[in-house]
């Protein structure tokens, strides 16, 4: 995939005022801060996509101090695209950016065809973070996570294959995602056994999905390990742009995953309360959602995705409003439970 000639001849030079307004959050008992507004590369990174606009999406997040990059090797489409096209983009404009970045991919879903291609088997796990390195021109990743659990391999086989990957120096740190309390509970305690820095969780949050605080934040702070919140926009439906119905090249329009137009319909009354209520505090929908994510204990940063330059601006100034009333909260609370 080519980036074209104009881009291709124009040097980047990030912004040096990245620093300025970015927070910083401490992930779990780690020594690394996280930035509260992450970028997940899930959509609009793959060879469907234009890498134009995907490498405007990845100037504009380091400018605004967005240091950490989601991957997992099924980003596309196809399978593996959004890691190659990444690969491209942090060739020409961020390899002298690397130390200050801080780059994830994952295993564990569908990657290759054959027994060996999915889940969380030792043989799965290290042959596609190698793969996913050569695609993303990488000798390291800051972070690689098991991607969800794995009923039929023994957790043990797959936490010793995360903590071989550290002592390779193909990871620095290890997360994992989707896990329940009970299994992240034993993935940590072999994790800590195995003296391997387990430093973050990857869960799905968001005001229309709170399955994380029936006992999984709590089984983190407990293990001093961070949290990463995903889709926290609900893929979109938590902002102002399915308040007039589904527009042409939305995410819900293009049916490509768990959005359709069917969720968008069923939340549309939820959404407009919320709406309200964000007027009321001076915010789009999307920044009360990011904010509340970040108001809430435990949480190191809010996982975002972005196919505009535009949405990435506007989701990053929700942090000029981070604090809630008691009344907001309970109005809230109103509206999702
Ligand atoms: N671990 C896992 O199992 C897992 C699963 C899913 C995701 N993730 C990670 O989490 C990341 C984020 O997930 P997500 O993309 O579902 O997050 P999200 O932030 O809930 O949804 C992002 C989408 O919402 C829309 N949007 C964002 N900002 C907007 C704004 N200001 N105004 C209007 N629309 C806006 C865009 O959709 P349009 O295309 O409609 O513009 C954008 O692509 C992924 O990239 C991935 O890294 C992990």
């Amino acid at each position: 995939m080519h980036i074209n000639d104009k881009a291709n001849t124009e040097t980047y030079l990030a912004s040096a005022q990245r620093y300025d307004t970015m927070k910083y959050n401490r992930c779990g008992e780690s020594g690394v801060l996280l930035p509260a507004i992450s970028l997940g590369l899930w959509h609009n990174f793959g060879f469907i996509d234009s890498i134009q606009n995907s490498r405007n999406i990845l100037r504009t997040a380091f400018d605004l101090g967005i240091t950490h990059f989601d991957l997992a090797n099924n980003y596309g489409p196809p399978y593996g695209s959004a890691e190659e096209n990444f690969g491209t983009i942090f060739n020409k404009d961020f390899k002298s950016y690397r130390d200050e970045l801080f780059i994830a991919t994952k295993a564990g879903y569908d990657m290759w065809p054959g027994p060996y291609g999915n889940w969380g088997s030792r043989k799965y796990l290290i042959s596609s973070l190698d793969q996913s390195l050569k695609r993303m021109k990488l000798d390291y990743v800051d972070i690689f996570y098991h991607h969800r659990p794995d009923p039929n391999t023994p957790l043990e086989e797959t936490m010793l294959a995360l903590a071989d990957i550290v002592r390779q120096g193909k990871a620095l740190y290890i997360g994992i995602s989707n896990y329940r309390p009970e299994e992240t509970k034993k993935a940590a305690s072999l994790l800590k056994e195995l003296n391997v820095p387990f430093i973050l969780h990857q869960a799905r949050y968001s005001l229309f999905d709170r399955w994380v605080e029936d006992g999984l934040l709590n089984t983190l702070q407990d293990n001093g390990v961070g949290c990463i919140a995903f889709s926290p926009l609900a893929q979109g439906m938590l902002t102002d742009k399915y308040l007039n119905g589904i527009p042409k090249g939305s995410r819900a329009y293009k049916n490509l995953t768990y959005l359709d137009k069917e969720n968008v319909n069923q939340n549309i009354d939820r959404i407009k309360k919320l709406n309200e209520i964000a007027k009321s505090r001076n915010q789009k929908l999307s920044q009360m959602a990011i904010s509340w994510l970040l108001f809430q204990k435990g949480i190191s940063s809010v996982l975002i995705g972005a196919s505009s330059p535009v949405q990435l601006k506007e989701n990053v100034a929700s942090l000029q409003n981070l604090t809630f009333s008691d009344e907001e909260l309970s109005i809230i609370k109103k509206v999702i439970s």
